[in-house]
């Protein structure tokens, strides 16, 4: 059904894709496996017309594609969900899903009979509603994902390609999804999915094409791997995906946050707690619990109805203004890369010197030694590929995109640093740099609290959880892994899995 036949891409003296070949069957869920900056987004962007390959063959059904363009792509029957989000933020959710669509002329939509049905109709079929009037903007990040696949689906697409579709989705929305890939491709749909989630593609994927460094390593059933061989085959070597036992903070250490009754709208409900130098303090939960928004509010990102932040032993304050935030030492590195944080049209080190404001007069001009050997040790630490300060953000991989934006904000030396989902579309082995840059922040003293919707990465960092639900704080555990049912139970509600979102 899609058929990829040596497939050339450099850009610049990087060689992105050295002769890949993919062939997915009709019907067949296919994943793509690789670390970060191997070279998979290029490819399936290329499958969708995205991107003009130097040299190689993209066809669909046995014809070739007419020309590399989204057009052309769509024409055949492909259609994506890129890594990053593309809907265009002012624009109602209908308008979003008809973009470009033949059938409903732009600015008509919102009126038209037809566009609702159909678009209902979809819903429907597909297990994910979202409201037709809501502006995309306002959606959550999840949410928005979603639109992109409705986006996609609203076209019957006989290729469907998705990159790191569960990557902003909770367990319970990412396991419909995979419901929903599992129909699609039951009905004869060519589904091609990148995953960073190993246990996601052994679950789903029929088949697994995994890439390194630009070339095909492997090929095959899914069902002749396994975790371990999948990733000895993205790394070529075998890793250790243990966490190094924890430092605890000295039994003195003084609080260098305290929250007391915060209260936002009806997501945050009267939470209170603190967080001492050098102790990493994880929030479980849901989606939707509440977390990313009491972080916001801490940080005066969302003002806080009501409630106070005391700040590094400073007076009781209620946050306003992230500037200030930041200059009291405390900082958030957000959930959304993309949205918020990252220059993209700058290069690595002027990102990393971004965050402290007595530098940034520098921008656009020549930077300082001084920064550019910074950013040289940044880069090391976090082994942020290609390793060069001079590289343009906005054309590193997406995984590598995260590692600078978590960098950036431990460059300017907070007391407090709050991290919202770090290790989200990072790979195997980023992600065990990222959680060690983070031990070491907590060791050096830094207050870190830590947002993660894997219960794994909560045990193996935190000292303390914290438990959300439904806006409220309903128990805090110490960070064993003897208190992951108990951390579930909390997290979900007596009601049991799923029942109780
Ligand atoms: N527009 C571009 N200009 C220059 N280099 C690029 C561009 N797009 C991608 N690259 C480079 O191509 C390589 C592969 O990137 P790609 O986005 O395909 O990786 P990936 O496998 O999807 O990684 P991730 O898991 O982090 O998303 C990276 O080294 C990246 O820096
Ligand atoms: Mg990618």
């Amino acid at each position: 059904m899609l058929e990829l036949q040596n497939i050339e891409k450099a850009y610049g003296p990087a060689r992105v894709l050295d002769g890949v070949t993919l062939l997915a069957r009709p019907g067949q869920i296919h994943a793509v496996l690789g670390e970060n900056g191997a070279g998979k987004s290029t490819l399936v962007k290329i499958a969708a017309g995205l991107v003009r390959p130097d040299a190689g063959l993209v066809a669909v059904n046995g014809d070739p594609l007419k020309a590399f363009t989204p057009r052309a792509a769509r024409e055949a029957g492909v259609e994506i969900v890129t890594q990053e989000l593309t809907s265009v933020p002012a624009r109602t959710v209908l308008e979003n899903v008809f973009l470009g669509h033949r059938v409903v002329a732009v600015g008509s939509v919102q009126r038209s009979k037809h566009a609702r049905q159909r678009f209902a109709e979809v819903c429907e079929e597909c297990g994910f509603s979202l409201p037709g009037d809501a502006i995309a903007a306002d959606l959550s990040i999840a949410d928005r994902q979603i639109l992109e696949v409705l986006r996609c689906l609203i076209r019957r697409p006989k290729v469907l390609i998705l990159d790191e579709p569960t990557s902003s989705l909770d367990e319970e929305r990412a396991h419909r999804l995979r419901v929903l890939l599992r129909r699609l491709s039951d009905a004869g749909t060519t589904v091609l999915f990148i995953s960073h989630f190993l246990n996601e593609v052994l679950e789903t994927a029929d088949w697994v094409t995994v890439l390194r460094d630009g070339r095909l390593i492997s090929s095959g059933p899914t069902e002749e791997e396994t975790e371990a061989s999948l990733i000895n085959k993205m790394v070529g070597r075998t890793l250790s995906v243990l966490y190094a036992p924890k430092t605890l903070p000295p039994a003195e250490a003084e609080t260098v946050l305290e929250a007391n009754d915060i209260w936002w709208g009806s997501a945050v409900r009267g939470v209170s707690l603190h967080v001492r130098r050098g102790e990493i303090v994880g929030l479980a939960g849901l989606i939707g619990a509440g977390r990313s928004e009491f972080a916001r509010c801490l940080v005066g990102a969302a003002k806080p109805d009501r409630g106070t932040v005391r700040i590094a032993g400073g007076p009781p304050i209620r946050p306003r203004n992230p500037r200030r935030a930041i200059s009291a030492g405390l900082v958030m590195v957000p959930e959304d890369r993309k949205q918020q944080g990252l220059v993209l049209g700058r290069s690595v080190a002027e990102n990393l010197a971004l965050s402290k404001p007595q530098t940034s007069g520098h921008l656009g001009f020549a930077l300082p030694r001084r920064l550019e050997d910074a950013a040289r040790d940044w880069i090391r630490r976090a082994d942020i590929r290609p390793a060069s300060p001079a590289a343009v953000v906005g054309e590193l991989s997406g995984g590598n995109q995260q590692k600078v934006l978590l960098s950036k904000w431990l460059a300017c030396g907070p007391k407090i640093l709050i991290v919202d989902e770090p290790t989200r579309g990072v790979d195997v082995g980023a992600k065990a740099a990222i959680h060690e840059m983070l031990a070491q922040a907590a060791a050096s003293g830094v207050g870190v609290l830590l947002i993660s919707s894997e219960l794994e990465e909560l045990l193996g960092l935190a000292h303390r959880i914290v438990v959300f639900r439904k806006g409220e704080v309903v128990d805090e555990v110490e960070g064993e892994a003897s208190e992951r049912e108990r951390i579930m139970t909390a997290a979900f509600g007596a009601a049991g899995m799923g029942a109780d979102e």
